[in-house]
């Protein structure tokens, strides 16, 4: 059912996380005046008063919202983000790469696309698993690789993980999520990116999995490694619909896919869980150019506009997006890093007005 009035907490992080996402909040509350915007402490101005940078009654006001709208991450912040990720396990992560008037690829071709990247978000060498070859032998003396070696002794290991439920929960997602696009007239299609030729077993089950869910579910897919899926991805982006695969993966192939359509700049995510959901950028904290009041809120414009679908609001998601585009095009009303000179601030007063004019 839709909150007519919902809580979006807002976790600025840090970098230019913070301007980003008060400018979003701005525009938010001029499209939904009924929303209501929690500022819970976080980062740095906590790290030293409780030792986290991520306090339990900052968790606790997160539990209790709606949605999460969060900056991005740089030196303090990582527990922010490994709570907002393992904490609430959201572990669908949407990244759509969509050509936009006025983004410039640059690929040769100037194509229309509009790829959906679900990535899953938290297993895989994430949140990392590291340690000492010493130390795992210590432990598995009889460890060894798939030529009968054993580990050398010397060195580091990362460990990746791949388990039946998550890889059986992401591709669910992704098989709903063809689904809708083939509602709306896209293919409908899902492109399963695995490296099981060299990870049998794990990322062998992951496909497997995926297969199967697809199957049942009457999406049509097909498979690619990924070495193979992102050279594609540059020579026939226009053959990609939904591309479903594991975590680092997904981290590498949206900015691929973001650069290819000339958006990484303005590439917005949803991460979704069972019980609760956060939205943030792609694009990361950008420091050299935090406080300067020039940063590029449209990432976090455009993750605000998956948050708005999310929460059912979803006209007032379509003329935000709408508006975005019509910026893009028509006002040039732009940061430096998408070749313009108006700051933060003149962009979202820009589409504020925008949004005025029907
Ligand atoms: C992303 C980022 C993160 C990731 C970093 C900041 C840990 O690159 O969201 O794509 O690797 O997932
Ligand atoms: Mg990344």
């Amino acid at each position: 059912m839709i909150k007519k009035s919902p809580t979006i907490v807002l976790l600025g992080g840090e970098g230019i996380g913070p301007e980003v996402v008060e400018a979003t909040a701005r525009v938010i509350g001029h499209l939904i005046p009924s929303v209501t915007f929690e500022r819970p402490l976080h980062g740095e101005e906590v790290l030293t008063k409780f030792g986290s940078a991520i306090p339990p009654i900052t968790q606790q006001t997160i539990r209790k919202a709606d949605a999460i709208l969060f900056g991005s991450t740089w030196k303090f912040c990582g527990d922010v983000l490994r709570f907002l990720r393992w904490g609430l396990d959201t572990f669908a992560n949407l990244r759509p790469a969509k050509t936009r008037p006025g983004l410039y690829s640059p690929l040769k071709k100037n194509l229309p696309l509009d790829i959906l990247i679900v990535r899953e978000n938290v297993e895989g060498e994430y949140p990392s698993r590291e340690g000492n070859l010493r130390d795992f032998d210590a432990r598995w003396p009889d460890f060894k690789d798939i030529m009968g070696r054993h580990l050398p002794p010397e060195g580091l290991f990362s460990l990746r993980v791949t388990t039946e439920k998550g890889s059986h929960r992401i591709s669910e997602i992704a098989c709903k999520e063809a689904l809708r696009r083939r509602k709306q007239g896209r293919p409908g299609k899902v492109t399963i990116v695995t490296k099981d030729n060299v990870l049998k077993k794990s990322d062998g089950m992951f496909r497997k999995i995926a297969q199967e869910v697809l199957q049942s579910g009457g999406v049509p897919y097909e498979h690619y490694y990924v070495d193979d899926a992102c050279r594609r991805l540059i020579s026939q982006p226009e053959s990609f619909d939904v591309i479903l695969t594991p975590n680092l993966f997904g981290d590498i192939m949206s900015d691929i896919a973001l650069e290819i359509v000339g958006g990484l700049g303005v590439g917005p995510s949803a991460c979704i869980g069972e019980h609760y959901a956060y939205f943030e950028s792609v694009h990361g904290s950008a420091p050299d150019i935090a406080g300067k009041g020039i940063a590029n809120p449209l990432a976090t414009i455009l993750s605000g506009v998956m948050m708005l679908e999310h929460l059912g609001f979803v006209e007032e998601a379509q003329k935000l997006d709408d508006s975005v585009n019509r910026l893009l095009q028509e006002q040039r009303v732009l940061t430096p890093d998408l070749g313009g000179h108006s700051t933060t601030t003149e962009v979202i007063e820009a589409l504020i007005k925008l949004m005025r004019v029907p």
